[in-house]
């Protein structure tokens, strides 16, 4: 036995079978009041509903009831002012609070753990904290998505290459990019307020694991709390963690998403490319090269979801194996979860600042959508439409007219039609008029098409949408 083992008085809370406290690591090991204090709102708020519903019920009298909500009330100024004092060797948030109730009112703060567990007590705070964090999400993925709008409309018929393989593939607009990402955006919102759904059932009332014997009301904290009904299995009311694993599952999933823009940004704004203009706001400069202007929001955000998917895969691996039901292996659940949402938040948060300042370079932007061959698409399609050609004999004359093209160091408008001619004796002076970028991004007119119309159609539609 330790020497702190025998110096340290049994735990007030629970201590009644300890002849002696735990060891100093035993309580370093143990407490997560540091992490969890973040918890106290929505702590104070479950325990509320639960004094309220017991009094209702007849478990505890009006006259305690009354003091546990006004003891929880000031224990809620206490904390929000930094007067309180957090105890590590209470542990968590649940019994630092408990304890300082019955400090303060005695007795009856006692009563407040009746019909009740730290095991459905954590299981509700955590909820309520995952689903304010689906708000936020909700909220600030809005705000992304708004910018991103903003841009579209303004840029609806600028083009731009398209790329696949980073490879100039076919001119498209800009407006069309950016409503990519919020299409993208959308559905991140929409996994958040799935899970949301799923996730607003209350534990409150499973107690330990197996329920309990005093009448308890689970229906009224439920509605109470917000929630939409009481979980229907006391078992897994304890043991879940699913509804974290799908926040981070969602979050990671829109984290990737920012980090797909983030890298197009790191690339657009490099010297090669020239494409956008980060402004000074979210780049610094080299303390050494004067001239550098570094993406470094960009790439800060590109690395972030490293720390979101981390997340998710340390909590799979926490819940994985085990058995049912509570086990404390669960309380490392927070820190990866809150480390999660606040990344997450930032990250959208400096995402929206950089989209909305951002500016497109025009003349590179249409210097660059008609190089690399670009309408060579639109050159096989007009073989199609016009010589009624099969499209993939249209491919392989148009591969042939690009590598003329190519080996002559020009692009295709620049070939002459007696050059065009040599490889199909079918072609006329009429095809040049599809070889322009503005055609060709004009008669994309297909739903989800890139042409002016069709954006500027998707960008007014989201503008209503978003407000
Ligand atoms: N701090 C604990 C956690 O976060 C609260 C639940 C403790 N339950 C228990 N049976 N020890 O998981």
């Amino acid at each position: 036995m330790s020497k702190s083992d025998t110096a340290k008085p049994a735990n007030s809370m629970w201590g009644g079978r300890f002849a002696s406290g735990p060891d100093a690591i035993m309580t370093a090991i143990n407490a997560s009041i540091s992490f969890d204090q973040r918890l106290y709102a929505q702590d104070i708020a479950g325990s509320a509903a639960h004094a309220a519903m017991l009094a209702r019920q007849g478990i505890i009298t009006s006259n305690d009831a009354q003091a546990i909500r006004e003891g929880l009330l000031t224990i809620l100024s206490e904390i929000e002012s930094g007067a309180f004092e957090f105890s590590d060797a209470l542990e968590d948030i649940h019994l630092n609070i408990e304890n300082r109730l019955t400090d303060m009112i005695g007795e009856a703060g006692k009563r407040l753990h009746t019909a009740r567990s730290r095991n459905d007590q954590v299981a509700v705070d955590f909820r309520l904290w995952v689903r304010g964090q689906c708000d936020g999400a909700i909220e600030e993925i809005t705000a992304l998505m708004r910018a991103f709008v903003d841009q579209a409309q303004a840029g609806a018929d600028w083009v731009m290459p398209g790329f696949t393989h980073l490879q100039t593939a076919q001119p498209v607009t800009w407006g069309h990019h950016m409503l990519a990402y919020v299409e993208m955006l959308n559905r991140d919102r929409g996994r958040f307020e799935d899970a949301r759904l799923r996730m607003n059932e209350c534990p409150l009332g499973a107690a330990a694991l197996a329920g309990t014997g005093f009448p308890i009301d689970r229906d009224y904290t439920a509605k109470e709390l917000g929630f939409d009904r009481p979980t229907a299995n006391s078992l897994d009311s304890v043991s879940d963690r699913d509804f974290a694993l799908e926040f981070l599952s969602a979050a990671s999933i829109c984290a990737l998403h920012l980090s797909r823009f983030a890298e197009e940004l790191v690339i657009w704004s490099s010297a090669q490319f020239r494409f956008v203009r980060l402004s000074d706001r979210w780049t610094t400069g080299s303390s050494i090269m004067p001239q550098k202007k570094n993406p470094d929001a960009a790439e800060l955000l590109r690395a972030k979801i490293g720390r979101i998917m981390g997340a998710q895969v340390a909590l799979l691996t926490v819940m994985k194996g085990l058995p049912l039901t509570y086990s404390k292996d669960m309380q490392e659940d927070k820190e990866q979860v809150f480390d999660a949402a606040d990344t997450l938040m930032l990250a959208l948060a400096a995402m929206t600042g950089m989209v909305g300042d951002m500016t497109a370079n025009r003349a590179v932007l249409a210097q660059a959508a008609a190089s690399g061959f670009s309408t060579a698409t639109d050159l096989a399609d007009w073989l199609v439409r016009t010589l009624n050609l099969p499209f993939r004999e249209a491919h392989h004359i148009t591969g042939a007219l690009v590598a003329m093209a190519d080996s002559a160091g020009v692009d295709l408008p620049d070939l002459s039609l007696a050059q065009m001619q040599s490889v199909h004796g079918g072609i006329t002076q009429a095809v040049f008029s599809v070889l322009g970028v503005e055609n060709s991004i004009r008669s994309r007119q297909s739903y989800g098409g890139t042409s002016p119309i069709r954006v500027a159609e998707q960008a007014a539609r989201w503008k209503a949408a978003l407000g």
